[in-house]
């Protein structure tokens, strides 16, 4: 049986433009010793399950995704897929994660590899979740 996909149409598969966006609020997130530092307060696009925010700039030295997980968890993944480093978006419903490029690899959670033409797992960073502060370490 085959991954689900995301839908998305052929161009934006072609150019890898993905669904999942930057945050609205530049202060819902901020990067210290390490750790990224996340305010659900701030950041109502992590409210539903099945939900992301891509996170990049402010020092961090690869973009960053996270997930609010169908599972009700957290995670975060280095936004890059490992076939040819297209960024990535979450299948709601699913509990994976899926490259918006044409080859559509897709992940578990736990970074391990579904299908597709990606070469290995997904670099995955712990996520700590204290009230409505998540602290991932990058
Ligand atoms: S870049 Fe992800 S499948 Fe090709």
């Amino acid at each position: 049986m085959s991954a689900q996909k995301l839908d998305r149409n052929i161009f934006q598969r072609l150019f890898g433009i993905c669904a999942t966006r930057r945050p609205a609020r530049k202060d819902g997130w901020v990067l210290a010793e390490g750790k990224i530092t996340v305010d659900l307060n701030a950041m109502p696009e992590l409210v539903n399950k099945g939900s992301a925010v891509r996170l990049d700039g402010k020092g961090l030295g690869v973009s960053v995704l996270v997930v609010h997980g169908d599972d009700g968890e957290f995670h975060a993944f280095e936004n890059r897929c490992t076939h040819g480093k297209r960024a990535l978006d979450p299948v709601p419903g699913t509990e994976t994660v899926q490259c918006c490029s044409v080859g559509t690899s897709t992940f578990n959670y736990d970074g391990s590899l579904i299908e597709g033409p990606a070469k290995g797992p997904l670099t995955v960073y712990k996520v700590d979740r204290a009230g409505e502060t998540l602290s991932v370490t990058v």
